[in-house]
């Protein structure tokens, strides 16, 4: 079984994600890690370097192409599920999970902001209302997932039990 973990950034996709691959005893895959392995460059020198439609077009073949074991957890990129068909894919391709959190809890879990460039150099104020505008936007996308959970206090227990039936 593969399973998509989405949702927004600081919502704790690649932390949820290593703990259920522990959990689970499968391979962990980080897709944002995988970019930077693969091209050697932080996510915010590509976005520099390509633009973000030149990162979204590689966050996707990435998606698509990649060799996932049977087995496996997935951390997206919070954006990767609202371009092009991707969040279709990752339903046709496994099971999706949407790690919902309320923007105000988001903005007290990113702090580091300057190693994602669409928020870097936002204070506080800036960042939660970019949230909720973006959130207005994703929502869509993001609750396609095949399971929603509140990401929120969210123990691995709870997530596992979630991806049942
Ligand atoms: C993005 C989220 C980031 C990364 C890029 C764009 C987004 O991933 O892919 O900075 O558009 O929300 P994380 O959600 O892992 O921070």
């Amino acid at each position: 079984m593969k399973v998509f973990l989405v949702g927004y950034m600081g919502c704790g996709k690649s932390t949820k994600a290593k703990q259920l691959a522990n959990k689970l005893g499968c391979s962990l895959i980080d897709l944002d890690a995988e970019i930077v392995a693969e091209t050697g460059k932080t996510i915010s020198e590509y976005f520099s370097e390509y633009g973000e439609d030149g990162f979204r077009n590689y966050e996707s073949e990435l998606l698509k192409n990649f060799d996932y074991p049977e087995n496996c957890v997935i951390a997206t990129g919070g954006g990767l599920p609202c371009f092009f068909d991707n969040m279709d894919w990752m339903n046709a391709n496994g099971k999706t999970v949407y790690l919902d959190m309320e923007p105000a809890q988001l903005v007290s879990r990113l702090q580091k902001r300057e190693k994602r460039p669409l928020i870097a150099g936002m204070d506080d104020a800036q960042l939660l209302a970019f949230i909720k505008v973006k959130l207005e936007e994703r929502n869509p996308f993001y609750k396609k997932a095949r399971v929603i959970v509140d990401a929120f206090d969210l123990d691995v227990e709870t997530l596992e039990s979630r991806l049942v039936g």
